[in-house]
């Protein structure tokens, strides 16, 4: 395989205040070197196949330490992602034209320790896209946050919020495969038709509509698990809509991602006469547990039990404009940078 000679990479310009603007926040540069990359030993230049775009990222962009490091001004973006290896160092146990993934960053190549990369195997039937999808950081956050966390027992009522996105909409389908009540709240209509028809949900709500609140308290009623994408004024709604021993995931809160000052929840001491449980967590504190989650997503896929949709912009330069669509609802599933031809 014959490489180019310069590489395109995305540096972290300016650290965001309130809502991402993209030229600010990032600055494109082209023309780097791809000679400067040279593998040393026991390490891999990997061509980066796609990068995965997550709201966390956000939190990244902080001066704050969170659950990582913050990005560094000047450092190129951080990002996880899937690509293959194209050239090895002297005593790498890597092998080029194997597909590995890591920590690349926003960048056309990216020069890897071996042990920051793990090999990808794609199952038959299945496709690369799937390891960011359902055998991915999102299929997990969504299996362990439903099973581990909500524990939904048979015929309780679960109710989703973010339904669309690509955490939402993996565990909307695991609540509706288990035989619960799946209520599903996202921001349009187009949205709700998905959630509804091709999902299976019970009902899904447009949590932009006047009547919205008045719409969920009319069909659901009271509920079960909540579990909960995007915290603000629906995690405080549900607060006062808790069955006995009720369970709310907090698996984030992307409403409050970009503001500067959120105003924190009111509502919790409704949790002590529920006797209700609200729960975060991190998804890779399951990383031992993956192997038998992804075993299990893939016979589901396999029998069409389960379905991933992916919303994938193209070219490493994509990123950043691509990026605030997580804030906007312009994507629905998993949002994915394709970077390159393969
Ligand atoms: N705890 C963990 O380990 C873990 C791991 C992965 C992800 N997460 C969290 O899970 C959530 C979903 O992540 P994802 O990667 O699956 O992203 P995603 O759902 O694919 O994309 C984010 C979605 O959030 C919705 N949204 C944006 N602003 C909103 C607002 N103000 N109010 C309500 N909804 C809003 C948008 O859809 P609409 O059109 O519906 O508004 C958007 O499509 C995020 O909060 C993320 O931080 C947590």
């Amino acid at each position: 395989m014959s490489l180019p000679t310069t590489y395109t990479r995305i540096i972290f310009a300016e650290r965001p205040v309130g809502d991402i603007v993209p030229h600010k926040a990032f600055r494109i540069e082209p023309e780097h070197k791809l000679a400067d990359l040279e593998p040393g030993e026991k390490q891999v230049l990997v061509a980066v196949d796609y990068l995965s775009l997550d709201p966390a990222m956000r939190s990244w962009l902080r001066e704050k330490k969170t659950y990582r490091e913050p990005i560094q001004i000047g450092a190129t973006m951080d990002a996880g992602g899937l690509g293959t290896v194209v050239k090895t160092g002297k005593d790498s146990k890597w092998k080029v034209g194997q597909t590995v993934k890591g920590s690349f960053g926003w960048t056309e190549y990216a020069q890897m320790n071996d042990e920051a990369v793990a090999l990808v195997e794609v199952p038959q039937g299945g496709e690369l896209l799937d390891f960011l999808g359902p055998f991915g950081p999102t299929g997990m956050t969504a299996y362990f946050g439903l099973f581990d966390i909500g524990k939904p027992k048979p015929g309780d009522t679960l109710v989703v919020s973010g339904a669309a996105g690509a955490t939402g909409s993996f565990v909307c389908q695991l609540g509706v495969l288990k035989g619960l009540k799946v209520y599903a709240i996202a921001g349009s209509d187009e949205k709700v038709q998905w959630l509804e028809k091709e999902l299976g949900v019970t009902k899904a709500f447009n949590y932009k509509n006047k009547d919205f609140y008045d719409q969920l308290k009319e069909h659901m009623g009271t509920f079960d698990v909540y579990f909960d994408n995007v915290g603000g004024e629906i995690l405080e709604f549900m607060l006062t809509r808790m069955n006995l021993y009720a369970r709310i995931v907090i698996c984030g809160g992307i409403s409050d991602y970009n503001n500067p000052n959120p105003a924190g929840i009111k509502g919790h001491l409704n949790l002590i006469s529920s006797r209700g449980l609200m729960q975060g967590f991190l998804v890779f504190d399951y990383a031992s547990k993956f192997g038998p989650a992804i075993a299990e997503m893939q016979q589901w896929l396999s029998e069409g039990k389960l379905k991933s949709k992916f919303h994938v912009v193209h070219g490493v330069k994509s990123a950043p404009e691509a990026l605030p669509l997580l804030f906007s609802g312009g994507n629905t599933g998993k949002l994915v940078v394709k970077v390159s031809n393969i």
